[in-house]
């Protein structure tokens, strides 16, 4: 099949995940680790190497290729990619022990702040011929102990329907299906937009290489990612998925969860139509 542009490139996505990320941090690049963290994780880390190559007996040969692998990932600016698909998910996990409501997922690299603000109901930015099943998203945003939180923003951004993301990706248009939906004075929302298609990791960078070479494959199943927020909340980062989607058991980046799956409805006139409801605890 011929598309009508060309698919973005490893090293395209992977410097624009890099500058995002640098943007997203503050110039001092945040609360400096202390000395003792960083000895006890580097230390731990550096054993757990040591420990593979041991375990494995890996030969120079195989040194010199991890080597090259790294400096490789660097200069296409895949670190943002690497991390976030094979690492972001224990991070999660740790951080989750000592969180309640909505479950979280990974934020990946392909957040952008400053979205449009929409009130609900809201319409997410798309192209006039948008490809895709529409889908109309809605539910209410509780605080834990029930109470609606009026004004709740849910900051909402996914692939389009060939699984490629605005900002990243060069024929979309910037703001393509992000957009920062605020809640009624219930705490209700209604967001339209389209289905995503499920996403692969570009597959011409060093990140695509290694799964190649370790026999694995690049997908990621469909999913909305979104920020919730509201005074005096934590704010919840997670992702939402389809029932019965592609690869949904075997996601690249291990980051699903069974209570985030969704399980929309065909209308019968093209539209899906689901809804869930989040719940945030107090910050
Ligand atoms: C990656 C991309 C995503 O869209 C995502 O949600 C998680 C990770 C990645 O390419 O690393
Ligand atoms: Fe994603």
């Amino acid at each position: 099949m011929t598309t009508p542009h060309p698919s973005p490139t490893a090293a395209g996505s992977g410097s624009s995940a890099t500058e995002a990320f640098r943007a997203g941090r503050s110039a001092t690049g945040g609360p400096a680790v202390a000395p003792e963290r960083v000895s006890a994780v580097v230390s731990s880390l550096l054993s757990g190497i040591h420990q593979t190559i041991r375990s494995e007996s890996v030969t120079y040969d195989e040194f010199q290729a991890a080597k090259q692998f790294l400096i490789e990932v660097g200069e296409g600016g895949e670190w943002p990619l690497l991390l976030d698909v094979f690492v972001e998910h224990v991070v999660e996990d740790v951080a989750a022990r000592a969180q309640e409501g909505t479950k979280g997922s990974i934020l990946g690299p392909y957040y952008l702040p400053g979205q449009v603000r929409l009130e609900s109901p809201a319409t997410l930015p798309q192209r006039p011929d948008e490809k895709g099943t529409r889908l109309v998203f809605s539910g209410e945003v509780r605080a834990t102990d029930g109470t609606p939180l009026p004004g709740a923003e849910l900051d909402i951004w996914h692939a389009d329907d060939e699984g490629y993301y605005s900002g990243f990706a060069p024929h979309l248009p910037e703001g393509n299906l992000r957009g920062v939906v605020v809640a009624d004075e219930r705490g209700r929302f209604e967001i339209s937009t389209i289905l995503p298609s499920p996403y692969q990791i570009p597959t011409d960078g060093p990140t695509g290489a290694l799964i190649e070479a370790a026999g694995w494959h690049p997908w990621r199943p469909a999913h909305l990612h979104l920020l919730v927020r509201a005074d005096g909340h934590r704010t919840i980062t997670t992702q939402l998925y389809f029932a019965g989607g592609e690869w949904l058991d075997s996601d690249v980046a291990s980051a699903t969860k069974p209570e985030l799956i969704l399980e929309p409805v065909d209308q019968g006139d093209g539209t899906s139509v689901v809804r869930y409801d989040f719940t945030l605890e107090p910050a």
